[in-house]
């Protein structure tokens, strides 16, 4: 297809998707009354431009996922929060969404995470912390009570529970009257970089894959509007890795998942189009934006050449970034407004669909409500002042953006190419592959930084004496005592013959090859708690040991 055609044919799907979406304005012009292309092209010879570009929600989609990108909708606003019981952080959610964000992203606390009722022994000290805690669908009412289901799409970051998570979250949309069909959302669900680098896993890789691929098949035809997996390298890169390795490991996990359900019976068009990413932007930007770019570009062919997955949308990479939390200093800790706004830029010029912004205190504490809000309006000001929304992948024909581009995509490749001869993502993080190479780059980082190869403004250089930050935001223990007190209290009113039988039925169904996921929604609507489920697949899976990586 020459460039031509291929510009007419992204300007007819231009026009079906402004007949959905009208652009935000009807012109878009700069202060020297500059009228701006929707998207600026070549208008010499640029060879390869139709291969490697295209245009916007074109294959291989380099330049974006839809026609018209953010001249027809911003990326989401989506700030990542949760923190102590449901109570408080559905007050911090309704601040969010009246200061403007367009999307919620709940943080679990890590008992949450790792299947621990509040009450188990594991749990002391950790709940409430690092995100809310959630026991049964009783927290799951409190948690999204005033906040309707059918108008707000909500990310939950959770992998080892996602499916019991998903089932309380389709309870509770019920009991607003809000059919499965009509919720959107994503659940986090990627276990394999929980072994990779982040470690919030239970099963073994082949039950947590059976599972996963369970929701697959479910959501399919229960609930066609959730993105039921976030294949992330958000985590990768906190661990360390590079940007390469965020993006090959990332997609290695991806091909994996594509591999699993299709073994599991599945058609590639009938789940792919529900995959989306999540991916880290960190301090270079011009190789953030690149990174991002290669990613939709190999994802595409992938998707294409590899699982000949035909829908484009099966093609498409979307993804959520967050701004690096590694990057975050307890040194001078306004300087990370200005890390936090380039990253993000680097996010938005790369075309991210979704944005979290990281708040200044928080390599301190949680983040109070005016830094969140400094955050939020750090995107907002990128979205309505900067212009750089205005004109779709505005850094296109760069040299340099368009050579990093081409090179990070060629050294993912190969990264993918070695885990392909080690049998596959699974096999090779089970020699620890992934995750020696993470460390040694994490390791050659911290060096850098050690020998001030690698400025960070305010720690290795241009330091200043500074005294123990004040107002920092804490989450006391007593959200423990509070939270095991309505733990026992909602015990106590709950049918428990109903959650015995329908926990029963679940160990049946774990024991066999039924799809969990309408017995895991039977046990949450009895109010059978978070723990009480994992507990029954941990007793039919039983949990992973970690391989020691030498
Ligand atoms: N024209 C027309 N339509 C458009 C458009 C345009 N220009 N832009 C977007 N749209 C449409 C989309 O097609 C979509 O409609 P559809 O669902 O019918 O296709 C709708 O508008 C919403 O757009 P997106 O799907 O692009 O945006 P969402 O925000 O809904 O979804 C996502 C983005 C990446 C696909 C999704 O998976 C998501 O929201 N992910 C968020 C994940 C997240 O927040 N993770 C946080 C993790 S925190 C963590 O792990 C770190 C901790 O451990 C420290």
């Amino acid at each position: 297809m020459s460039i031509d055609e291929k510009k007419q044919a992204w300007q007819s799907a231009v026009e079906k998707s402004m007949a959905k979406a009208p652009e935000r304005k009807s012109s878009f012009r700069n202060s020297s009354d500059i009228e701006l292309d929707r998207c600026f092209a070549p208008e010499f010879e640029y060879p390869g431009y139709e291969e490697n570009l295209g245009f916007p929600g074109q294959f291989p989609f380099t330049r974006g996922v839809q026609p018209t990108m953010y001249r027809g909708r911003f990326w989401t606003m989506r700030q990542y929060a949760g923190f102590g019981n449901a109570a408080e952080s559905n007050e911090r959610y309704k601040y969010l969404l009246s200061a403007g964000q367009t999307g919620l992203s709940i943080a679990f606390d890590l008992p949450t995470q790792m299947g621990y009722d509040s009450d188990a022994s594991m749990s002391r000290g950790e709940v409430g912390k690092v995100g809310v805690a959630i026991d049964s669908l009783a927290d799951m009412e409190v948690l999204f009570d005033g906040i309707p289901l059918d108008k707000v799409s909500t990310s939950m970051t959770i992998n080892s529970t996602a499916s019991i998570l998903l089932a309380m979250y389709i309870a509770v949309a019920e009991k607003q009257g809000v059919s499965a069909d009509k919720i959107s959302g994503t659940i986090q669900n990627d276990i394999l970089k929980e072994y990779m680098a982040r470690g919030t896993y239970i099963y073994p890789p082949k039950e947590s894959m059976r599972i996963i691929t369970d929701i697959f098949a479910y959501c399919k035809d229960n609930v066609p509007k959730w993105n039921t997996i976030s294949i992330s390298g958000y985590h990768i890169r906190e661990a360390g890795s590079s940007a390469v390795q965020e993006v090959a490991f990332t997609l290695a996990d991806g091909i994996a998942y594509v591999e699993a359900a299709v073994k599991a019976g599945l058609d590639v068009d009938e789940f792919a189009p529900r995959l989306a990413f999540f991916f880290n932007a960190h301090n270079d930007l011009l190789e953030e934006v690149a990174k991002f770019r290669a990613a939709r570009r190999m994802w595409a062919r992938i998707m294409r050449d590899r699982f000949k997955a035909k829908d484009p949308r099966s093609q498409m990479l979307r993804f959520h970034t967050q701004t690096a939390g590694c990057t975050l200093t307890a040194q001078q800790p306004d300087n990370n407004i200005m890390r936090v706004t380039l990253q993000a830029l680097a996010a938005v010029l790369g075309g991210t669909q979704s944005l979290h912004t990281n708040s200044r205190d928080e390599a301190l504490a949680l983040p109070t409500e005016e830094s969140v809000r400094i955050a939020l309006r750090t995107q907002q000001v990128i979205a309505y002042e900067s212009g750089v929304a205005d004109s779709i992948d505005p850094l296109a024909g760069s040299f340099m953006v368009e050579a990093l581009t081409d090179k990070i995509e060629a050294q993912a490749l190969a990264y993918i190419e070695k885990i392909d001869a080690l049998g596959g993502a699974v096999e090779a993080i089970s020699r620890g592959f992934q995750q020696k190479e993470i460390q040694d780059s994490a390791y050659a980082y911290q060096r850098s930084i050690e020998k001030n190869e690698t400025i960070i403004v305010g720690v290795n250089k241009f330091t200043v004496e500074e005294g123990a930050p004040q107002g920092l935001l804490k989450v006391t223990d007593e959200v423990e005592v509070k939270q095991k007190a309505s733990l026992a209290k909602m015990k106590e009113g709950r049918d428990s013959a109903k959650v015995e039988a329908s926990l029963k039925a679940l160990e049946q169904a774990a024991r066999g090859t039924d799809n969990l996921m309408p017995f895991i929604l039977d046990a949450v609507k009895t109010y059978a708690t978070l723990g009480e489920i994992a507990n029954v697949m941990r007793g039919v899976f039983g949990i992973h040991r970690e391989t020691v990586v030498l």
